[in-house]
């Protein structure tokens, strides 16, 4: 199944010259949608693994079902003021712009393995920030799972060390 048919490119959005990927015409076809998780699953299904955690918010998106999948838990990394308990905070920048992301301090325990999964690999800030948030907790990346990944932003250059996967390559 060719998954960069059923991924809509528009044009300068949010901002002129950013042709943006907008995966909801490929989540609004079951078949598709379907075969993008089994898709993650074999990335990682050979892995041994606690959690998927996903950041707000399309990461929810791709991380929960992949998670449920294979019965593993979900920990969501949000923007801030958000979660209700204790929480860490990380700041990073956007390829547009710069953001706050928080995880629950008890959301992992030390030496938990964690899958993160996303809908897209743009400069690698979002993933960047949520891998400080899992360390900084004690938490041990195990594997990055990616719908897209805009190759020419480089942003695995920024994820080195790690097992950095993805579906679909621009
Ligand atoms: C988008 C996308 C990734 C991130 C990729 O999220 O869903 O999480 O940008 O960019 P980066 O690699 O340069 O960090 P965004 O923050 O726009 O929010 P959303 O998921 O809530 O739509
Ligand atoms: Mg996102």
């Amino acid at each position: 199944m060719d998954l960069k048919e059923k991924i809509r490119v528009i044009p300068d959005f949010p901002e002129k010259g950013i042709r943006f990927k907008d995966i909801t015409t490929l989540l609004k076809d079951g078949e598709t949608f379907r075969y993008t998780i089994d898709q993650f699953v074999k990335e990682v299904e050979d892995k041994d693994f606690d959690l998927v955690i996903g950041p707000e918010s399309r990461g929810f998106i791709v991380g929960t079902p992949l998670a449920y999948a294979l019965k593993k838990g979900f920990v969501p990394v949000r923007k801030p003021n958000k979660l209700p308990g204790e929480t860490l905070r990380y700041e990073y920048k956007l390829e547009y712009g710069s953001d706050v992301l928080e995880i629950h301090k008890d959301a992992i325990k030390p030496g938990q393995k964690v899958i993160i999964a996303d809908d897209l690999l743009a400069t690698g800030g979002t993933i960047y920030s949520t891998i400080k948030l899992i360390e900084e907790l004690g938490g041990v990346v195990v594997g990055i799972v990616f719908l897209i990944e805009l190759t020419y932003l480089e942003g695995r250059k920024r994820l080195e060390g790690y097992d950095v996967r993805s579906l679909v390559k621009y």
